[in-house]
């Protein structure tokens, strides 16, 4: 199947990771290679792409489209151990990195894998399949504070109690198996077509981020990218909503502050007014970019 993405703030993520021939680049996402391809074409001859996702599907989708040589290394786990991947892959330090976070389309688009609240599909949203915590499990095992606490804190949805209640409540008479299932008992006055923003958004993104546990991946996989780095390598983040960058500001600032760090991004970058006409999903991005000065 070809998927249809868009990478999100290429060029101004790239021309801040300031990428020459003959770079070794660890693409902590590589999701369905759109910025790893063009990373690649920035580094010939005889630069080095270690890719790292955690979804076997990502790396299947990359391994077809990116070259077949050396210049690749595609590594299947989770960039919260990226130091000991880029160590597997033959490196103990890198000269940029690249984060570009949050959900691809090849997931989003798939059915069987439960991300969407627009395709009905058993509730799953693991973007690792070998983990063990499901968003079914969430949604019918998790107790009424636990569900509040997941939708206040990673959903900021202002309803958390509201729909809580409905699911916990929902959840005595039969399981809740789909996404389907979870928008009817969550929202029951909402009747098919969104006007604007759907309003599972919210609950949804808290769920995703519960299962794959991402806000602890993020912190612990920003200290092993910024470990890796050689003094002068660079580290880009591109994040999806508030909670994750606030994360990467707040590290950014701590190793400016340490004196480790040179910000190469005073303010997050956010994508022009065409691009975010082109790409519904560049609306909400943010690129920041640090320097490792020592
Ligand atoms: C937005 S997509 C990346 C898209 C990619 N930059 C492109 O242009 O095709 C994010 C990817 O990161 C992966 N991912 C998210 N969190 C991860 C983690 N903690 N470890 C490894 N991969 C992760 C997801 O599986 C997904 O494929």
């Amino acid at each position: 199947m070809k998927y249809s993405h868009t990478p999100v703030l290429l060029t101004e993520a790239l021309d801040l990771l300031d990428l020459h021939a003959g770079d070794v680049v660890v693409d902590a996402t590589l999701g369905l290679g759109g910025h790893g391809q063009e990373i690649l074409k920035r580094i010939q001859p005889a630069g080095k792409l270690i890719g790292i996702d955690q979804d076997e599907e990502a790396l299947k989708y990359a391994r077809k489209i990116l070259p077949d040589d050396n210049s690749v290394v595609l590594v299947g786990g989770n960039f919260r151990n990226l130091d000991e991947l880029v160590k597997g892959a033959g490196y103990e330090r890198v000269g940029r990195v690249l984060f570009d976070l949050g959900v691809s389309s090849l997931q989003l688009d798939d059915e069987s894998r439960g991300f969407s609240f627009n395709k009905e599909a058993e509730l799953d949203m693991r973007m690792d399949r070998r983990g063990s915590l499901t968003a079914k499990q969430v949604v019918n095992t998790y107790g009424y504070p636990e569900l509040v606490r997941i939708f206040e804190e990673y959903g900021e949805e202002r309803k958390a109690k509201e729909i809580a209640k409905r699911i916990v409540e929902a959840r005595k008479l039969k399981p809740i198996v789909t996404t389907t299932d979870l928008v009817t008992v969550a929202f029951p006055e909402f009747r098919g077509q969104a006007r604007g923003i759907h309003p599972a958004t919210k609950i949804f993104q808290a769920i995703r981020i519960e299962v794959n546990d991402e806000l602890a991946a993020l912190q612990t996989g920003l200290e092993k990218g910024f470990k890796v780095l050689e003094t002068g390598g660079r580290m880009a983040v591109i994040s999806f909503h508030s909670l994750e960058d606030r994360i990467v500001k707040r590290f950014f600032k701590n190793l400016k502050t340490g004196g480790s760090g040179m910000l190469l991004t005073k303010k997050a970058v956010k994508p022009s007014w065409p691009e975010r006409q082109r790409n519904k999903r560049s609306r909400s991005a943010k690129l920041r970019v640090i320097e490792r000065i020592k």
